[in-house]
């Protein structure tokens, strides 16, 4: 079994994205990312942190805005708009989930197109439903992607199930795999909660990508002998022997499939920070179009 080392792949990648980052630099141009946080949940909180770590390891200007839980949708709306027409911000970012009074497609529907880099406003998602490339593609169906393209993985032909039809994962995740070329021309089926007989799909697939949102949903009656498994999920399950009282485990119950995999991508270290080192990625090439 080989193990799809996100972090490794995320980490070259970083190398490319810092001497794109020094070129504009020595232009006198630096890519600024926004990231908004509404509320205090703990697992968006350390999303955001990493995000800010991260920018600030390669360059980026981050402006991190965390606001009570109590803001209005009128605030969080009046805030992005301010963001779309700051010239230092290249890319803004709403943390998801926001709390239940703020409607996310409302708040999707204000970020400019030209600085979504989630990926997120439907301008975005019809361009990548449409093979436009001058878009933006959300983060973690683009870090997958790169990932199964860095381990020369082939999708062409492959059939492929996505469990999970989210607007963050599963639907742009199918959109890019049916796309010609390398990295696509996949055969696609979307897996989620309704799905009758769950396991006697996914186990006909060459590769399955899960992205369901539940600690150990998949396990090895789910994977067929020899297929490529990314896990999507990043749940906090409580450990009393962890100082944090918690640990994170993937939607794919690891060791229970491991030896029946060809390939997996770890929880940590597997997707996570693929999203993070796509989120830069698109920052930077929202910031060279801007820049223009
Ligand atoms: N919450 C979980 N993943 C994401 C993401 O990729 N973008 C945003 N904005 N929120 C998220």
């Amino acid at each position: 079994m080989i193990l799809l080392d996100g972090k490794e792949t995320a980490a070259s990648l970083e190398v490319a994205i810092k001497q794109r980052i020094a070129r504009l630099q020595e232009c006198g141009v630096t890519p600024g990312l926004a990231v908004v946080l509404v509320g205090e949940n703990p697992a968006s909180q350390a999303y955001v942190s990493n995000k800010d770590r991260t920018c600030q390891r390669l360059g980026i200007y981050s402006r991190k805005l965390e606001l009570p839980v109590t803001t209005t949708e009128r605030e969080l709306l009046a805030i992005v708009e301010q963001l779309n027409l700051d010239p230092q911000i290249h890319g803004i970012l709403v943390q998801s989930p926001l709390p239940a009074h703020i409607h996310e497609r409302t708040i999707n529907l204000a970020i400019d197109p030209s600085k979504d880099v989630d990926g997120f406003h439907p301008t975005n998602l019809a361009k990548l439903a449409m093979d436009d490339p001058s878009g933006f593609v959300p983060c973690t169906p683009l870090g997958c992607q790169y990932l199964l393209k860095a381990y020369h993985i082939p999708t062409r032909g492959a059939h492929v199930v996505v469990v999970g039809r989210s607007l963050i994962v599963g639907k742009p995740m199918a959109l890019l795999l049916l796309q010609k070329g390398l990295g696509g021309d996949a055969t696609v089926t979307i897996a989620h909660s309704q799905t009758r007989d769950l396991a006697a799909i996914t186990r006909s697939a060459h590769i399955v990508i899960a992205a369901l949102g539940r600690p150990h949903a998949l396990g090895r009656e789910h994977i067929g002998e020899g297929a490529v498994v990314i896990d999507v999920g990043i749940n906090r399950i409580a450990d009393t022997s962890s100082a944090r009282g918690y640990r994170l485990v993937g939607d794919v119950d690891f060791e229970n499939v491991k030896e029946k995999c060809s390939a997996i991508t770890p929880v940590p270290g597997g997707v996570g920070p693929m999203t993070i080192v796509m989120l830069m990625q698109n920052t930077l090439t929202a910031c060279e179009r801007l820049a223009r």
